[in-house]
């Protein structure tokens, strides 16, 4: 999906910080973001860096925030036995497992898994994604509680498809944008800006099909509870939760 994107700043202390990122993604930098005309601003404000859209109100700025009530407190929370995901994964953490997230979005999934114990391997396709991701990641270093966890999750910008040739991981988890998000009443805020900046990853057949190469044990890809198989091709197992359900594909490669 194409969009007009600039990066600013209303932080001064972050100019050098948006020139770089600007000159990293080949957008434009500008200083006066809340009259331009681009569909999105990549904005550092005081509280890192986000998302703007002009000409929203700043307060609707979306930026990636592993404190933020519900998910700080569910990673608190987190048990293997708990966490469906964690089930599905279906391997201790004590046995360090590979695991490659190749489709880390906001990174919530992988933040559970290493809050867990899990060592991530995260790849994300989008720039603006990794961008936003990658700043979530640095702010939350300095959180005692959460700095342990981020140092399990190792963050790579790469379109997993060619990426994942030639690797070899215990477990790939997938969970790619499909249309059927657009279509439920609850889809949240952070799932609608990713939808409409991102649009539905066509190629979540050919991202299935390379991870059942690469992946030594199993994929486990994540779906909408009532949704259809990714690509049509029936798992070993499912195990389904409240709104998502978690499709598991044993591999056989040794
Ligand atoms: C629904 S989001 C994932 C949300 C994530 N599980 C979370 O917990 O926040 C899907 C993300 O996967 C990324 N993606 C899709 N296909 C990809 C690929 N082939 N390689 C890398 N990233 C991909 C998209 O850019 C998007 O950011």
């Amino acid at each position: 999906m194409k969009h007009n994107i600039a990066v600013s700043f209303t932080d001064e202390n972050k100019i050098a910080d948006a020139q770089q990122l600007a000159t990293k993604l080949s957008l434009p930098l500008i200083t006066d973001f809340e009259t331009a005309t681009f569909d999105w601003i990549l904005l550092y404000n005081q509280q890192g860096l986000g998302l703007y859209r002009p000409p929203e109100k700043l307060s609707s700025f979306f930026y990636i925030d592993f404190l933020a009530g519900k998910l700080f407190y569910r990673l608190q929370q987190a048990s293997l036995k708990k966490e469906l995901l964690a089930r599905a994964i279906g391997i201790s953490p004590r046995e360090q497992p590979v695991i490659i997230d190749a489709t880390a979005g906001l990174g919530r999934d992988s933040l559970i898994l290493a809050a867990l114990g899990f060592n991530m391997i995260l790849l994300e396709r989008s720039p603006i994604i990794h961008a936003l991701l990658n700043d979530a990641m640095q702010r939350a270093l300095i959180n005692p509680v959460l700095a342990p966890i981020i140092k399990r999750m190792q963050l790579i910008s790469a379109d997993a498809i060619p990426w994942l040739l030639n690797q070899s991981a215990d477990v790939v988890y997938l969970d790619p944008m499909f249309p059927e998000r657009q279509k439920s009443a609850s889809v949240k805020k952070e799932m609608v800006i990713l939808q409409e900046l991102l649009g539905n990853d066509m190629d979540s057949e050919k991202l299935l099909e390379m991870a059942l190469t690469c992946a030594r044990r199993r994929v486990v890809v994540k779906r909408p509870r009532l949704a259809g198989m990714v690509a049509n091709k029936k798992p070993d197992f499912s195990l389904t939760g409240k709104s998502s359900r978690f499709d598991v594909y044993l591999t056989r490669v040794v």
